[in-house]
């Protein structure tokens, strides 16, 4: 059989799928396998099994980052995404990529081709930022900030180091898992979709133009305890309150300013000292900012931090801003755009280029290599959330698509 008509086997990615799915079962719904927990880690044991089982030759690195290699020398076509997943999440944000990476290359390696490049599958940690987003890609590639990963903490309090220690890692070593940017030939990540286009349009294959870019930040709003009863509200400094005047006018600032394309969202709001008798004195806002334009990205998040700079002063109250993340918007290599539709067209499959508005390791990849993803439906856009879900034709379709732009990659 030629390389061109070799395809995936469903029922084995589909036992895989099942299988990782089956890991870190939230009993409260949906799946939570966040990076560096012990359910991350069932993951990762799980996962280099089946590495080994398909005959590659497995590896974890320093940050904790697993690959599985077909092949010989370098540079490498590489593949994958992650195992990590937010909280009560689905079962196919990130394990798509990686299980059909695994079955691309074990059908590879079954059907008895060679091509003229190894070919290595890869499972990063932490693409979802439990603590520090991209924790994984980043240090593989050199783009680790080892200052900043010291003090993060997950939203519970738990800090990075210390989680690393528990699952057996040190987060002072984490920098040596970089690689020679002339190791990686190119990188092609498959993932769902998580949005509405592709359903929406009856199209089974998204080919990704452009990533947004992220800013992560905490606003601190400090104000004044006092007795909730007798605290007259003229003379209060309520630190929620502010908050959630500067959280509206965010809100405003982002529809108004971001050309129809920007986003902002505050997932994490901590208010202290947290009892309905005491006027807030701390209120902690986790915000992100999202576009795929640097000077849009960069011109809100200076227009929002001056927002709640002004409203917290008009309150009298205090800000105290900490930045956590930072990821630059990207473009995918017009190469593998080529390579993906070539791949698609071959199997009568119909694509359409789209930007991603989710995160991807594929995003840190771009600095040091081609980069390209490949989309398939979402149901009802859903992600990040216990029902995300894409039916096995269409996942079967966008697997075939990664073989086909694997082997066209790696000659
Ligand atoms: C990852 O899923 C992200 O976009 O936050
Ligand atoms: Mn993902
Ligand atoms: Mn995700």
């Amino acid at each position: 059989m030629s390389a061109t008509e070799l395809r995936i086997d469903l029922g084995r990615f589909r036992k895989d799928v099942e299988a990782l799915a089956s890991i870190g079962r939230d009993p409260t719904g949906g799946i939570s396998r966040p990076a560096w927990s012990p359910a991350h880690e069932e993951g990762r044991a799980w996962l280099l099994a089946q590495l080994r089982a398909a005959g590659l030759a497995a590896r974890v690195d320093p940050a904790g980052n697993v690959f599985g290699r077909l092949g010989e020398g370098t540079p490498v076509v590489m593949t994958g995404s992650h195992i990590d997943t937010v909280p009560r999440g689905g079962p196919l944000d990130g394990a798509l990529g990686v299980l059909a990476g695994l079955e691309c290359l074990r059908a590879i390696a079954a059907s008895g081709t060679r091509p003229a490049r190894a070919l290595e599958v890869a499972a990063f940690t932490d693409e979802e930022g439990r603590f520090y987003g991209f924790f994984g890609s980043r240090a593989m590639t050199g783009s680790l900030d080892p200052r900043l990963a010291e003090r993060l903490t997950d939203p519970a309090g738990l800090a990075l180091p210390e989680a690393m220690r528990r699952a057996g890692f040190d987060l002072a070593r984490a920098p040596e898992a970089r690689r020679a940017t002339q190791e990686i030939a190119a990188y092609v990540e498959l993932h769902i979709e998580q949005g509405p286009w592709l359903e929406t349009e009856s199209l089974p294959i998204g080919v990704v133009e452009g990533i947004v870019g992220i800013r992560r930040f905490r606003l601190t709003f400090v104000g004044q305890p006092d007795h909730a009863g007798t605290t007259p509200m003229d003379r209060r400094k309520d630190a929620f309150l502010t908050a959630a005047e500067y959280a509206t006018k965010s809100r405003e600032l982002v529809v108004r300013g971001g050309e129809g394309r920007a986003v902002t969202t505050i997932g994490v709001v901590d208010v202290r000292p947290g009892v309905s008798n005491i006027v807030p004195e701390r209120a902690a806002l986790l915000q992100e900012l999202r576009d795929p334009e640097p000077a849009v990205l960069e011109r809100l998040a200076a227009r929002t931090l001056q927002a709640a700079r002004r409203v917290a002063r008009r309150r009298g109250l205090i800000l105290e801003t900490e930045h956590l993340m930072r990821a630059e918007p990207v473009r995918m290599s017009p190469r593998i755009q080529a390579v993906i539709e070539a791949a698609a067209a071959h199997l009568g499959l119909p694509t359409r280029r789209m930007p991603s508005g989710a995160g991807h390791d594929a995003q840190v990849l771009a600095a040091v290599t081609d980069a390209g993803m490949i989309f398939v439906p979402s149901q009802g856009g859903r992600s990040h959330r216990p029902d995300e879900w894409t039916d096995w034709p269409a996942l079967e379709r966008g697997a075939n698509v990664l073989l086909g732009t694997l082997l066209r990659l790696a000659g």
